[in-house]
């Protein structure tokens, strides 16, 4: 296997951290590679918010804050999603910002409802191409993360807390060294997910 192959392959969710900081460069790294992603039509419309140091701890609480509100499922998500958030060094905010939507329906004018529809969904798939670069380079450095989706019930405040006002919300993302590794989930086997028409 090649080396992309060996990082798409060890990646895992790692949800707990150690105290070693992410060098600078690598956060930049992992950035840069997220950018890359592709978009539809190259719109990037994507904006990283990196959180770290009093920011983040007051991301964590307002996270486990609100996760009482929710039921247990749910609110048991929300409060592994605050620790994580808590115990890795950095954590990097995903959130689109409506710009494919507006370009979008400018240029292809289709009826408002289509549109949004064709270019948020658009939107969603090109961010979330961008978060996999994240998580697939953060690996190639010998760092873990965990791609927190739970955040989206409490959506319009953390998307206020980024300070990201009419954006709407992606990924959050703790990034650092993993406390322990884990072999993660099994995947099922590809025979169970693929059809071949010919
Ligand atoms: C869109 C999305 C949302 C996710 N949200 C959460 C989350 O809120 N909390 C969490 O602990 N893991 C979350 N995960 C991670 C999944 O639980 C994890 O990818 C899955 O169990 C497979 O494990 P692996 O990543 O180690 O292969 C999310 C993953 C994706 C793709």
């Amino acid at each position: 296997m090649n080396d992309t192959l060996n990082n798409i392959e060890k990646r895992r969710s790692i949800r707990s951290f150690t105290d070693q900081a992410v060098p600078a460069g690598d956060l930049t790294t992992i950035l840069e590679a997220a950018n890359q992603a592709p978009s539809a039509h190259n719109q990037q419309s994507w904006r990283f918010v990196v959180v770290r140091g009093a920011k983040k701890s007051e991301l964590a609480s307002l996270v486990h804050a609100r996760a009482g509100d929710f039921p247990k499922a749910s609110s048991a998500l929300l409060r592994m999603a605050a620790r994580s958030i808590k115990s890795a060094p950095v954590v990097v905010a995903v959130v689109n910002t409506g710009e494919l939507i507006h370009h979008g329906s400018n240029l292809f004018k289709l009826s408002e409802e289509q549109s949004f529809d064709f270019f948020r969904t658009m939107e969603i798939q090109s961010s979330a191409a961008a978060v996999q670069n994240m998580l697939i380079a953060a690996t190639s450095l010998g760092l873990s993360t965990v791609w927190l989706g739970v955040l989206f019930l409490i959506k319009d405040e953390v998307i206020e807390f980024f300070g990201e006002p009419g954006g709407e919300f992606m990924a959050v993302i703790p990034v650092g060294y993993a406390a322990k590794e884990s072999p993660g989930p099994g995947k099922r086997s590809l025979d169970m997910l693929v059809r071949v028409l010919d």
